[in-house]
């Protein structure tokens, strides 16, 4: 089944989201709105409240509750895409400019500010300290991994164990989180609420892992910005890691990475991109991912036949294979 089919069916719950998320980031000061707007307007797979809304389905769901926790959600996922584009200077994000690049940077920082203040905003109506304890920790969590790595740029010497710590806070927390809050708020047993964060976590690490296997084999096209991104960037990421781990490519890659350093941003990765693609780092990273997903379809064995189940398979399946 194709992603877009399986959204077919939760089709009207989104678009109740969809309106909610608009509400939300309205504002009266015209370019906090419209630098929302724009980013919201680009796109993007709806992949947290897509997990929150099936989750919810193993409680008592209702779109009135799952709203609440869907919408901050995807909204704080927007928040940290509108910062993350500061960081990776990056000029394009789903096809469009990014805000920090039709604006500029000090626009995008309250911008981001801006809809984290109005996620939390929304949160807080459910009037359920937990819930907002777990999102505020994730938050807390992702800028620790955002930072760690920036303290990595260019360490070439890093541990794969290091990289999967880092894309665990950075990007497998708020996955996990997005699958567990949907069964809290609507007051599922504890035990599949602990096996949808299980599953929610195995997705996200293989869904990072994939995204950067995409920046270094995706076309433009496919993933809305250029590919070698992270490269050029210093980001050294799983699939560049195992590529140096060839001796017959190690040096030549070191020094592909070396002149993109002393370039300070100027080069092209391009050269360094080949040699990864041509390298087992892909087939590695690949097989990395795929192991991810195998927990994550183990993790759903706890919970009940329900269709949500099988559409969370689904979309466990989409991950691994995802091209965009
Ligand atoms: C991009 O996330 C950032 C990562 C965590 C890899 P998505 O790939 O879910 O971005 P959109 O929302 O679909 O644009
Ligand atoms: C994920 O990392 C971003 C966040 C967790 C905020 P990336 O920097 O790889 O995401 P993209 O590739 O820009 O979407
Ligand atoms: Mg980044
Ligand atoms: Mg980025
Ligand atoms: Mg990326």
């Amino acid at each position: 089944m194709k992603l877009m089919q399986l959204y077919a069916s939760l089709k009207s719950d989104l678009q109740a989201i969809e309106d909610d998320m608009s509400r939300t980031v309205t504002s009266d000061m015209p370019t906090l709105s419209e630098a929302s707007q724009h980013l919201m307007k680009a796109g993007g797979k709806r992949l947290r409240p897509v997990f929150v809304l099936l989750s919810g389905k193993f409680g008592r769901y209702s779109l009135d509750t799952v709203k609440k926790v869907a919408v901050p959600l995807e909204l704080i996922h927007m928040a940290t895409l509108v910062h993350d584009d500061v960081i990776d200077d990056a000029e394009t994000r789903r096809g469009q400019l990014t805000v920090k690049s039709k604006w500029d940077n000090r626009i995008a920082m309250y911008t981001g500010d801006f809809i984290y203040a109005k996620a939390l905003t929304v949160v807080s109506e459910l009037g359920n300290p937990r819930i907002h304890q777990v999102l505020s920790n994730a938050i807390v969590q992702m800028c620790i991994g955002e930072m760690e790595q920036v303290r990595d740029f260019f360490e070439t010497d890093q541990s794969i164990r290091n990289y999967l710590l880092r894309i665990r806070r950075k990007t497998a927390l708020l996955i996990a989180i997005s699958c567990q809050l949907g069964a809290l708020a609507t007051d599922a047993p504890k035990r599949h609420s602990d096996a949808l964060y299980r599953f929610g976590y195995n997705v996200g690490m293989a869904f990072q892992i994939t995204d950067d296997l995409l920046d270094i084999c995706g076309t433009e096209k496919a993933i809305g910005k250029p590919p070698g991104s992270d490269l050029r960037q210093g980001n050294i990421t799983l699939p560049v890691l195992y590529a140096l781990q060839d001796p017959a490519l190690k040096d030549r890659l070191l020094a592909e990475i070396r002149l993109i350093r002393q370039s300070e941003g100027a080069a092209d990765s391009s050269a360094a991109v080949r040699i990864v693609r041509e390298s087992r780092g892909i087939k590695d990273s690949e097989k990395m991912a795929d192991r991810y997903i195998a927990k994550a379809v183990k993790a759903l064995g706890e919970l009940p036949d329900l269709t949500a189940k099988k559409n969370l398979a689904e979309i466990a399946r989409f991950v691994a294979k995802r091209s965009y």
